[in-house]
């Protein structure tokens, strides 16, 4: 039986497998898909201080190859979260991360603070990379220095796990991984979506109301992998892949890469259990390969020529 568990800020997880912020609700709405006790993490959807409606729709259109959207962060806000979400995590033997959102910089660490007081989760991700509103997100993301403010004052209020997620929508991911890092994040994990756009050529009209969204899918991918390799080799902190994973390959491509851990994103909305599956094959993979702990796989990359 291989190990596979991993570490990442304190934090053991039974294995590298966890959901993708934003397509896999607060858990329970897969409690009927997946044993989510099997996965190594759920990350939630992002909580912010107040609720927030989203953006107006169409908010979801399909591409060739993934997804566009332009939620804009909908949620019921911090107090309905620690009042309606939060039980049902707290029963869970799974690690818990609340990915977090703000307008300001200062925003981030009070939703924090509320959620610390009532307890029950394992950490946060700091959501600094969403490109879909037009205050906080992707504009704080692709700045270091705001980064590092954001990172530091969270800090200040948690010793738990702290995650930073990073856009793709940079020059240079690995000079704000490393402002991360070095104003205190636990853990980088990568990417967030990817600026696009859908016009439908019948009305001429953008498919998403807010014209631009951000793509997911299998399309990312090899973007995904070429920002982890970036980020992998700019910090020393751990990094968790995330983009178009769609199979135990690709889990085990990042894996190599060099991610401790991948999130599963638009797979959950083809398969709403695909998580519990790839933990089962990613077994299976080591056994057959006789990958006695995980770790031995991770940044197994071969760079010789
Ligand atoms: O629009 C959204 O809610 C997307 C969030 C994200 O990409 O982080």
């Amino acid at each position: 039986m291989t190990d596979l568990s991993v570490k990442i800020g304190g934090v053991v997880f039974a294995n590298p497998i966890l959901t993708a912020s934003g397509t896999f609700g607060s858990g329970e709405e897969f409690a009927g898909f997946v044993d989510l006790n099997k996965i190594g993490g759920i990350v939630t959807k992002a909580v912010s201080f107040a609720p927030r409606p989203g953006n107006p729709g169409p908010r979801i259109a399909e591409t060739s190859c993934g997804i566009l959207n332009s939620i804009g962060l909908a949620n019921v806000g911090v107090e309905r979260f620690v009042e309606e979400k939060l039980p049902f995590l707290r029963s869970l033997k799974t690690k818990v991360m609340v990915n977090i959102a703000g307008k300001t910089i200062n925003e981030y660490a009070a939703v924090i603070k509320i959620i610390e007081t009532a307890g029950g989760v394992d950490g946060y991700e700091l959501n600094v990379s969403c490109p879909n509103v037009k205050e906080g997100g992707i504009a704080f993301g692709t700045d270091a220095e705001t980064t590092a403010r954001i990172t530091k004052e969270a800090r200040k209020v948690t010793d738990k796990c702290l995650i930073v997620k990073l856009t793709p929508n940079v020059t240079s991911i690995g000079q704000i991984a490393l402002a991360a890092e070095n104003a205190g994040a636990d853990a980088i994990s990568v990417i967030n979506t990817l600026v696009g756009m859908a016009v439908d050529i019948h009305t001429k009209k953008p498919k998403l109301a807010t014209i631009t969204g951000g793509l997911s899918g299998p399309a990312v991918k090899p973007v995904a992998l070429a920002k982890v390799f970036e980020v992998v080799n700019a910090v020393k902190i751990p990094v968790i892949g995330i983009g178009g994973i769609m199979n135990v390959d690709d889990v085990v491509e990042f894996l190599i890469t060099g991610a401790a851990a991948v999130q599963i994103g638009t797979a959950n909305f083809i398969n709403p259990g695909i998580t519990e599956k790839l933990v089962f094959e990613l077994a299976k993979y080591c056994e057959k390969n006789q990958i006695q702990n995980i770790n031995n796989l991770i940044g197994s990359i071969n760079l010789n020529n």
